[in-house]
């Protein structure tokens, strides 16, 4: 089921053209992963789905309904930049957040416990390290246990110790039944915990899909490395195999690219000659490669 849809969302700031017709639907408990480059109108799309920006044209559609500030209350949001109050602890920021938002003292106790952070309760804001102080702002945007969560490139800056903690934690809500968009132009990580991607470019999207259906329309290749023996004669026949594309020797690998259908076939011909092959390495394209792929004609 579709949970948030957006139709046509059209965005200028002092006539240049933020978003152009944006369309992105993100499904119920799933993790979407919103990727574009710098400036192509993710953070403006989210602060309008968030009711920050005003919007020109478009539709936005909460299961199903248009959206309303009431229907936003059951959103989380952590911007790209997180703002708390620095001259106040960790648990006087949730303890205000949550009463904001109408809800008692217990409300920050409890997302302080959900991100077993409770250990930073009593620290002032400022003397906390970005990490921590993104830790703190998922707790916040946690108040309220809402069933839809919107991330802004919550992982960068962060060093590889909570970029982990936070995937982790996004899988943990997704288990827990949330709804979680995020944006991000890290590819791997996407890649690694999205069930599936949108990629806008210009402000207008250019794909959305699960990362594997994407993979296969654009026929990506894999790219695969061999160690077979003896090198010169093998790197000669497993060049002129049929569907290997760019072989060449690496040290003592054999490199090569190939798609889908003539994967197989290949893999099979070497393993069948009389090479003696010690080692088969498959690298999937990534997210890289897809996008490379996408907006290579407007470069
Ligand atoms: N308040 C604003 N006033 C004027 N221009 C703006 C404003 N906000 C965004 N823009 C412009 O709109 C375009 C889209 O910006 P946006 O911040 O949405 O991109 P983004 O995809 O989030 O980029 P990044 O990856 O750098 O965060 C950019 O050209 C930006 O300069
Ligand atoms: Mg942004």
């Amino acid at each position: 089921m579709v949970f948030l849809e957006v139709r046509g969302l059209c965005k200028e700031f002092n006539g240049i053209q933020a978003l152009d017709e944006l369309d992105m639907s993100v499904r119920q408990g799933e993790i979407y992963g919103f990727l574009g480059p710098n400036g192509a109108g993710k953070t403006t799309t989210l602060r309008i789905i968030m009711g920050l920006v005003e919007v020109d044209r478009g539709k936005i559609r909460l299961e199903g309904e248009p959206i309303t500030a009431d229907r936003r209350r059951d959103i989380g949001y952590l911007p790209e930049d997180v703002s708390l109050y620095e001259k106040m602890t960790v648990q006087e920021n949730l303890i205000f957040f949550s009463r904001l938002k109408g809800f008692d003292k217990d409300e920050g106790q409890r997302v302080m416990k959900a991100l077993r952070i409770e250990g930073l309760g009593d620290r002032k804001v400022e003397t906390l390290s970005k990490g921590y102080q993104q830790k703190v702002g998922l707790a916040q945007m946690l108040i309220g246990d809402p069933g839809l969560l919107i991330l802004d490139e919550p992982t960068s800056g962060l060093d590889p110790s909570v970029r982990r903690w936070l995937k982790d934690m996004m899988k943990n809500l997704k288990r827990q039944g949330k709804t979680i968009l995020f944006s991000s132009h890290v590819l791997g990580e996407v890649q690694e915990i999205c069930d599936r991607v949108g990629i806008i470019s210009k402000g207008s999207m250019l794909t959305e899909d699960v990362f594997e259906d994407l993979t296969n329309v654009l026929d990506l290749e894999d790219r695969i490395t061999v160690l077979m023996k003896p090198l010169k004669s093998s790197f000669k026949y497993v060049s002129e195999l049929e569907g290997v594309k760019r072989p060449r020797i690496e040290g003592e690998y054999i490199v090569f690219y190939c798609s889908g259908v003539h994967k197989i076939k290949a893999l099979r011909n070497i393993f069948s000659r009389d090479y003696r092959v010690l080692d088969v390495k498959l690298h999937e394209p990534d997210l890289e490669e897809v996008f490379v792929k996408l907006t290579e004609d407007d470069r």
